[in-house]
């Protein structure tokens, strides 16, 4: 009787123990999803261009979007999502192939490579290849590809590029998915394609527009080959919930507005710099008074094809004065050109040689002449604004 309680006794506890043993198994599970970025993301808070962007069923999908404003966070995810086979929105495949393509090595290091390790759980990594560094601690090293686990069984594999390889280093492989994490040179683009080309594969592109208007513009953002594949969005700072409101407000304070266009929207935009970089309202800008006539020394005028660019130069005895005017709206034909023209000269008391009269130039006389304020005698600026 006695050695049967001990028994009995020593059943429970195994019976508690294997209890106890599962109870912290599943604890450390709970504990490690929580952990998992993955299956966190866009969870309390959603990102909803970011979930647009994986909503999409084209293959050549890009995302344009101000710096901060998200880009490179779901750029990682697809990646994630695509090499383990669990895309939400997407047909899954086993052992995938692709390309996460950065600018150099030091930023696929800094920025693609990280995010990529933020959302891909160690468990899900079957080997990581290093071309600089230690595997047992990738993220400070440069990754030329992870093995990576599938959901149907089999592996899959990202391969880390950098263009400042070149081209060639981009040829012979056959893949299913290529990400660019900002703007690739056109030559490595056209590589790429031909690299998903067979497998029916997806190219996808994160970036900020800071190079003017360039090939991707024209691919792209206008798909002037109208391929019923490009799909492309924009996202700004006010996209991104993760950032703060009250230090948005404070970028917004201290960014041009020119620059704010493709660093807050995402924007393609023309301006390389300004025409007038030391342009100061408050320095250059003056009530307006009446030009008096002799001022006069020039009047140049670019046409253009559809805005009409004009400068007046004036001289007043032993001070120099420019003025600068810059129309806004489009005008298309000649005669609307010569008549705005006339009107604007008209409104500065200066010669029309050339022009016809119009009545509309009672309407702009009172235009908005401002000048320097107290500099030099020998170089002060005027500048008019002209109502459009
Ligand atoms: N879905 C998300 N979940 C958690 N954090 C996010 C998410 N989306 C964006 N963020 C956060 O917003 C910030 C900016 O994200 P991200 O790095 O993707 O921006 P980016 O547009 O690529 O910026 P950059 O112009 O610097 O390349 C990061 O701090 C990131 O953690
Ligand atoms: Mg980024």
């Amino acid at each position: 009787m006695f050695v049967f309680r001990k028994v009995e006794g020593y059943a429970l506890r195994m019976k508690d123990d294997k209890d106890v043993l599962k109870l912290i198994q599943i604890q450390k599970e709970i504990d490690s999803r929580k952990r998992d970025a993955l299956a966190n993301y866009n969870k309390d808070f959603v990102h909803e261009k970011q979930m647009a962007f994986h909503r999409s069923q084209k293959r050549n999908r890009w995302v344009f979007g101000g710096n901060r404003s998200g880009k490179t966070e779901c750029g990682a995810v697809e990646c994630v999502w695509l090499a383990r086979g669990i895309h939400p929105f997407r047909q899954n495949r086993d052992n995938v192939f692709g390309w996460v393509v950065s600018l150099s090595q030091q930023v696929q290091r800094d920025v693609a490579q990280a995010k990529v390790l933020k959302y891909l759980a160690p468990r899900y990594i079957e080997d990581i290849v290093m071309l600089e560094g230690k595997k047992g601690s990738p993220e400070y090293g440069v990754i030329d590809y992870i093995v990576v686990k599938n959901a149907f069984g089999g592996t899959s594999k990202i391969g880390f590029k950098s263009c400042d390889q070149g081209r060639e280093k981009f040829q012979g492989a056959s893949l299913d998915f290529v990400w660019f994490d900002e703007e690739p040179p056109k030559d490595i683009y056209d590589e790429c394609r031909m690299r998903v080309f067979d497998r029916k594969g997806d190219i996808f592109g994160t970036m900020t527009p800071l190079k003017g208007l360039t090939w991707v513009y024209d691919e792209i953002e206008l798909n002037t080959s109208e391929n019923p594949e490009v799909w492309c969005e924009y996202m700004e700072w006010n996209d991104n919930p993760y950032l703060d409101k009250g230090e948005i407000k404070a970028m917004e304070s201290t960014v041009s507005k020119q620059d704010q266009l493709s660093r807050r929207f995402g924007k393609f935009s023309t301006a390389e710099g300004l025409v007038y970089p030391e342009f100061d309202q408050n320095v250059h800008v003056i009530e307006p008074f009446d030009i008096p006539k002799e001022w006069q020394c020039d009047i140049s005028i670019d046409p253009g094809l559809t805005n009409i660019s004009t400068r007046w130069t004036l001289t007043e005895t032993y001070t120099s004065w420019q003025s600068i005017s810059r129309r806004g709206s489009p005008l298309t034909d000649t005669s609307q050109k010569s008549s705005r023209l006339q009107t604007a000269s008209a409104g500065k008391g200066t010669r029309k040689d050339g022009f016809a009269h119009s009545s509309t130039a009672r309407r702009i006389k009172g235009l908005s002449l401002r000048k320097r304020a107290s500099q030099s005698c020998f170089a002060k600026k005027v500048f008019w604004s002209i109502p459009t």
